[in-house]
């Protein structure tokens, strides 16, 4: 019997998106069309088995090997570090992490800089480069708050159209690194089913022309 790939998807636009390209390059699931609240499809046929994850959780999932693969966006990884393989830029879900803060601040380096993000680590990292004191203040979503209700000085933060970002009166400061989705792979998974999982990497190379080759 075909051994299953075991394929964990982001739950949302994204993931919908990512799925077309499984389809496309012959992973398909009908299934998994139809609306309803299930959270596992599979096509035995195909050899994949498909979980609807949310996305911040695929990398948890591809790391312990519940999943065998998964698409996870680089913000995630860059967060958590998990010990996974990269396998493929999909060049699709692209943003950027960025610095922003309300029109108009300028940062007074004689205090400590306070910094709301739901992204300590990135954070972290990106201003001790700069050898700069921050306060990290973590905060779990609508982050753009933080500045105007001045929880914050800045916010580190995803900036995909920047409608946030304007609609709140902020603007973006710096760019600390672009983001896209990621194919990952389990260690384990990508030795013992490695013919499987190179076959599913060639074939979406072939056919998704977002793919960063
Ligand atoms: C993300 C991000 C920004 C927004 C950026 O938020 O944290 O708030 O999207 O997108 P834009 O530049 O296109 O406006 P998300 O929708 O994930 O919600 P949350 O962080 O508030 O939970």
């Amino acid at each position: 019997m075909k051994q299953m790939i075991n394929i964990a998807l982001p739950k949302g636009r994204l993931g919908e998106k990512v799925y077309d390209i499984f389809e496309k390059a012959g992973y398909d699931c009908p299934s998994i069309r139809e609306n309803n609240r299930k959270l596992i499809f599979e096509n035995e046929v195909n050899g994949v088995r498909y979980f609807w994850v949310k996305p911040s959780d695929v990398a948890i999932y591809v790391e312990r090997g519940a999943a065998d693969i998964g698409v996870a966006g680089k913000d995630i990884l860059l967060e958590y570090s998990p010990d996974v393989y990269e396998l493929l830029d999909l060049g699709m879900g692209k943003c950027r992490m960025a610095v922003a803060a309300e029109k108009g601040f300028r940062d007074n380096t004689a205090q400590t800089l306070r910094v709301a993000t739901k992204f300590p680590n990135i954070a972290k990292k990106f201003y001790s480069e700069k050898s700069r004191e921050i306060d990290i203040i973590k905060l779990n979503g609508s982050i753009e708050l933080a500045p105007i209700l001045h929880l914050s000085d800045v916010i580190v933060d995803i900036v995909e159209t920047g409608t946030t970002l304007r609609e709140n009166n902020l603007e973006p400061l710096e760019t600390i690194v672009p983001i896209s989705a990621r194919l990952i792979a389990n260690k384990v998974s990508y030795k013992f089913k490695n013919a499987q999982i190179t076959a599913l990497c060639e074939k979406i190379k072939l056919n998704c022309d977002t793919v960063v080759k």
